[in-house]
């Protein structure tokens, strides 16, 4: 299997019958299905994942941003075998988290003081939490079309699966939950700075993807990141970054090396884990130190700082920090070259597009519009996309399913599957254009 797929078939078709009786939609996250069903995947190693149909697809998708070191890469493998028959979980602190917090905190220098969680919702929920506890404030501002997972507080006009899904305002949601949400335009200074102006002294924290990656992927107008680290800092306001994807994706410091700014609390999922459920929220001390049981904002998991997880989580850190700025500046040369790929096949094919990409993330989003938010994100024709996603899927080329997520390169993506995935992009920008 070497990536020549076909797309799912029906082995995948018959498991995925058996999934929908058992699982809402058959799937245990709305983002995993598609029309006219999912593939079911038996395997995956590098940047191949492998369907129940035999079939083998070079992946973009990397398990949402999760995998930056590709599929059951060795380190990771090697290290969660040594731990596990030491033990699973133990209900005690270990000197391994000690060492994965300190490698976090090398990496990001504002996370003074750090903890532990499993996801991504846990990670920016417990940071919310800790920035209202910290501040004796209640409101939030939150940027249109930006995912933090998937609690109360934060499913207001929020992107991934509930833009995909057309639910961005969640049913069973009060409104009380979400009434001290203030939701403001991504990239709009003048709505920021208007809103602090009105509010600031009532708002604890203001959480941002540096990097929007899921509205598809929309990066920060230049000045957008430093005004808003200004203005929140200016009103005692505690500038969350959600560096969920961006963490050791855009640097190994994130979007904050990469900007060269600061933030009070940052949140990290995905990467760190290597492809295991870890997450982490940390920052200011004085912060921090708000938390039980030193402080007062409870905060606590069963599973946090799980040793497997932990183990892997180590190794993918030594393995980038080993890698170091030049494995980030080859990412970056193969996300440029395929989106330079899209560009010009998509000014042959007269077919207005817009190729946005940054460090090893990029998508293509189906307008000829410029794309600066949500709100036009939203114009994109997703019935283009849906061709397109169709188009490589069936050339064994697997995407995010969704106009409003990222792709992302992992570093073990090859020149040969790169190249691969040029000429797939033909024939699916071909099969969009021809979509009406
Ligand atoms: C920026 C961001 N924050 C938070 C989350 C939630 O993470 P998880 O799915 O691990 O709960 C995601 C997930 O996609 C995300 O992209």
């Amino acid at each position: 299997m070497d990536g020549d797929g076909i797309g799912p078939g029906s082995r995948s078709r018959e498991l995925f019958e058996r999934a929908k009786n058992i699982f809402p939609g058959g799937v245990n996250s709305p983002v995993r299905a598609f029309e006219p069903h999912p593939f079911f995947v038996t395997g995956a190693k590098g940047s191949r994942l492998y369907g129940a149909d035999g079939e083998a697809y070079i992946d973009y998708c990397m398990a949402y941003g999760a995998l930056l070191l590709g599929h059951a890469h060795p380190a990771v493998i090697d290290s969660v075998m040594a731990q596990l028959p030491k033990g699973t979980l133990y209900g005690a602190p270990t000197e391994l988290e000690i060492r994965f917090g300190e490698l976090i905190r090398e990496a990001f220098p504002s996370m003074e003081m750090l903890r532990l969680a499993n996801s991504g919702t846990e990670a920016t929920m417990h940071a919310i939490r800790a920035a209202r506890g910290f501040t004796g404030r209640k409101k939030i501002i939150m940027f249109e079309g930006c995912y933090h997972g998937a609690h109360d507080a934060v499913l207001v006009r929020a992107g991934s699966g509930a833009a995909t899904f057309g639910v961005p305002a969640s049913l069973g949601v009060p409104e009380e939950a979400a009434q001290n949400t203030i939701i403001l335009p991504y990239n709009d200074i003048g709505a920021l700075e208007g809103a602090i102006e009105r509010e600031g002294d009532e708002i604890a924290a203001a959480i941002v993807e540096p990097v929007m990656g899921n509205a598809g992927l929309i990066p920060p107008k230049s000045e957008f990141l430093e005004r808003l680290r200004r203005v929140t800092e200016a009103h005692g306001i505690v500038l969350i970054f959600d560096e969920t994807i961006t963490g050791f994706r855009l640097a190994i410091g994130g979007a904050q090396e990469r900007y060269g700014l600061k933030a009070d609390l940052t949140t990290l999922g995905k990467i760190i884990g290597g492809g295991f459920p870890i997450a982490a929220f940390g920052g200011r001390r004085e912060i921090m130190e708000s938390l039980s049981p030193v402080g007062r904002v409870y905060q606590a998991g069963t599973f946090s700082g799980n040793p497997a997880s932990v183990a892997a989580g180590i190794s993918v850190l030594q393995v980038l920090r080993e890698a170091g700025g030049k494995a980030y500046q080859d990412l970056e040369r193969g996300s440029r070259r395929l989106q330079v790929e899209l560009t010009d096949l998509a000014a042959d094919l007269r077919l207005g597009v817009q190729v946005h990409g940054i460090a090893s993330m990029f998508q293509v989003f189906f307008t000829p519009h410029p794309v600066t938010d949500y709100s036009s994100a939203k114009l994109s024709d997703t019935k283009k996309f849906r061709a397109y996603f169709q188009g490589l899927l069936k050339q064994g080329i697997f995407i995010p399913p969704s106009q409003f997520e990222t792709c992302f390169l992992s570093l073990a993506h090859t020149d040969d599957d790169l190249h691969r995935t040029a000429i797939a992009f033909e024939g699916a920008l071909r099969a969009a254009a021809d979509c009406r």
